[in-house]
């Protein structure tokens, strides 16, 4: 037996993945995951809220017969329609070609291009609500967490949110699946906030707007679509999604820049040291870090609270350097589009890397008011001067929002 009752007529029927290593190509975990899946039977109708992975859609089948035949399901909820939720969807519509697939407004798209063929299926938005007897389920539409179909499910009755990806954790508990039943609190807790700074961090805004939608509903138990349910201190993890959202540069009270440079004989970092006095100038508040030494969490920790982001590199081979794509990889935890940025750098015989640098603030939808600062080999006085003068332009820039 799979299956775990979690509530009277309400059953979790996931399945547990603890050897996963790697989520989504570039997510460690180190715990496993689960793959969450709840049954709701109401006296007339119900529900499954969440479908699986495809390749354990034998699994998932096979646990949730355990409960009730997948023929006597009438809906199947998909608060979101990463593979993670919905891989196992066909094979659910092969066994009952009649269920109702139920997504938000921006799910269907999604949908229809996993199923690829005809069938039943239905958009909900916050005012539609499905009544199974006796358990109804409301949906709140909370696009962009954090794919733009994401939905939550909430159960009135029992009081019980479905919040899909949120509020989750790549942790699979050895026995049971409540958080209170784990020993290990410190690694479950640990696991959440990873989960968060992996795949929340750059969803800010929606975040914030989410728990606006459900401030007026009760919450005694968090189902979400990965790691332990959560049936104790569940504040704890809501404050901490809040605390977390809020920490933003539109909250900063400072306006505050991050210069983050790679320099190989130091040229570089003289350029950027010009920079930072040039913007301090003006009264911005300047974060600098050396990309080679300084730890990226910090780096990106500065860039979060930052209205600016200025790059410096030199070049090696034609192209920026490793520890400058380290910080561009890292940038994935953040949404930084519009946010004011900048390139510069020192270069001895091509200086490709500062274009380079230059083309992926662009294509992360960053502003650049300013065109790149380029000196060859060892910057002069007047270059030097030219650098100083940038930084003060570019920190002007960012204190008149222009
Ligand atoms: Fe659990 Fe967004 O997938």
């Amino acid at each position: 037996m799979n299956a775990v009752k979690i509530k009277k007529d309400i059953y979790w029927v996931g399945v547990k993945d603890p050897n996963l290593e790697v989520f989504d190509i570039v997510i460690p975990t180190e715990h496993g995951t689960t793959y969450n899946s709840y049954l709701v039977i109401g006296k007339e109708k119900k529900a499954l809220i969440e479908a699986n992975k495809m390749i354990f859609a034998d699994d998932y089948v096979n646990t949730i017969n355990e409960i009730c035949p997948i023929k006597e399901i009438d809906y199947i909820i998909l608060n979101h329609n990463e593979p993670d939720h919905s891989g196992a969807l066909p094979k659910i519509l092969e066994i009952n070609p009649d269920i109702e697939v139920i997504y938000s407004k921006t799910g269907k798209n999604f949908v229809q291009n996993i199923v690829n063929k005809e069938f039943n299926g239905r958009a909900v938005g916050d005012t539609d609500i499905i009544d199974l007897g006796g358990k109804t389920l409301r949906f709140f539409h909370t696009p962009f967490l954090h794919w733009p179909d994401t939905m939550f499910t909430y159960l009135v009755e029992d009081e019980i949110l479905f919040p899909c990806d949120f509020l989750g954790a790549h942790y699979c508990p050895s026995k049971g699946i409540f958080n209170d039943e784990i020993e290990e609190k410190e690694d479950i807790r640990e696991a959440f906030k990873f989960y968060y700074f992996s795949i929340m961090r750059p969803y800010k805004e929606h975040i914030l707007n989410a728990f606006k939608k459900i401030e007026t509903i009760n919450i005694k138990m968090v189902c979400p679509s990965h790691g332990p349910i959560l049936r104790e201190n569940i504040d704890f993890y809501i404050d901490f999604y809040k605390k977390q959202a809020n920490r933003y540069y539109l909250n900063n009270p400072d306006r505050q820049i991050t210069v983050v440079y790679a320099t190989a004989y130091g040229n570089t970092k003289m350029l950027a040291e010009q920079i930072k006095k040039g913007a301090e100038e003006t009264g911005l508040i300047v974060k600098m870090f050396d990309a080679a030494e300084a730890n990226v969490s910090d780096i990106i920790d500065e860039i979060e609270l930052s209205h600016g982001l200025v790059m410096g590199t030199a070049t090696i081979n034609a192209k920026a350097p490793k520890p400058i794509f380290n910080i561009f990889a890292q940038l994935v935890a953040l949404n930084v589009s519009n946010r004011k940025a900048g390139a510069f750098g020192s270069y001895g015989w091509s200086g490709e890397g500062v274009k380079m640098c230059e083309d992926i603030l662009k294509t992360m939808r960053m502003k650049l008011p300013l065109e790149s600062l380029r000196v060859q080999m060892t910057p002069s006085n007047d270059e030097l001067k030219k650098a100083y003068d940038w930084g003060r332009e570019f920190a002007l820039s960012v204190l008149e929002g222009n």
